[in-house]
């Protein structure tokens, strides 16, 4: 039988990427973005259903849940919308912080939430998130995203056991550097007296050569939805496989060390 994965944010970058090679793989694909109308991709497809969806609107999570399960068996859901509220927390307003959270954190909760009650009655059911290497380690100058990356660690983590007590699996991908248009739509926010630190960080996550792409990413999300395992966490991309491998090994505290001697060698990640 023919199966369905929801996804959010699909109008670009990850999102896109992975409604597209679960098309290709016979998947039929709820793709759901706040702008359909400007979709000019996904909507040709024709195992693909485009929806509207911000997930920051709870009334609208609940009304396009419902329409999705009207148009049959959801198997995987995969929770991606997000974006980057980067710079430094002085110059944060209320508002960005608040943001950034209801987008990364309480979006991804709500749309779960949506799903769950679909899921227990049917006794299967698989929740994956798009997490990010800034929800296992702190990287310099993203608290506020980091925060909304590591809130989901943790969240995911403890839902797991319920979770799977019921039949329903839930998995994190945690990509490094992925070549999208993150950049172009996150939010920087700066201020004078740490105009230096700002330079050096932006100069670290300078896009290299090597940078994973979107289209790579949605083959570990694919691996994820298939390959029958409970794994919790998919760490992918050279860049967090690598740093995440030091960092279990050398320990926080050396981490950061080495964060900070990046930082003034001026190198990239
Ligand atoms: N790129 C990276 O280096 C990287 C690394 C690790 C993790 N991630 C995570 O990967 C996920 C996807 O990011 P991406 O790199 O593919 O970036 P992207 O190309 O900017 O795509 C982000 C997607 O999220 C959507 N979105 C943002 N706010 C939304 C909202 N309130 N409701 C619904 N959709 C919303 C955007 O929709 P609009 O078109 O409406 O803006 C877009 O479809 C994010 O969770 C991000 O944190 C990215």
């Amino acid at each position: 039988m023919t199966k369905t994965i929801f996804i959010t944010g699909a109008s670009a970058g990850i999102g896109k990427a992975t409604a597209k090679l679960f098309a290709q793989k016979g998947w039929h694909v709820i793709a759901t973005m706040r702008r359909p109308e400007n979709e000019k991709e996904l909507n040709l497809l024709d195992n693909v259903t485009v929806l509207p969806l911000d997930v920051t609107n709870l009334e609208q999570i609940k009304e396009t849940t419902q329409k999705a399960l009207m148009l049959g068996p959801i198997d995987v859901v995969f929770n991606n919308a997000g974006y980057a509220l980067l710079g430094i927390l002085e110059a944060i307003s209320d508002e960005q912080v608040v943001r950034q959270m209801e987008t990364n954190f309480f979006g991804v909760v709500r749309v779960t939430q949506a799903f769950i009650p679909y899921f227990r009655e049917k006794g299967s059911g698989l929740f994956i998130t798009t997490g990010s290497s800034a929800g296992l380690m702190g990287f310099p100058v993203s608290s506020m995203y980091d925060a909304s990356k590591w809130a989901l660690e943790g969240w995911s983590e403890s839902l797991s056991y319920e979770l799977n007590e019921i039949g329903i699996g839930i998995k994190t991908i945690e990509p490094g550097l992925v070549a999208t248009e993150i950049g172009d739509r996150s939010v920087i926010v700066s201020h004078p007296a740490y105009q230096s630190l700002m330079d050096k960080f932006m100069a670290l996550i300078a896009h290299g050569e090597n940078v994973t792409t979107a289209e790579q990413i949605a083959e570990v999300v694919y691996g994820a939805a298939t390959d029958g395992s409970d794994t919790l966490r998919y760490v992918c991309g050279e860049d967090a496989i690598n740093l995440y491998s030091q960092r279990l090994a050398n320990g926080d505290e050396a981490f950061r060390a080495g964060i900070k001697q990046m930082l003034s060698a001026n190198q990239q990640i």
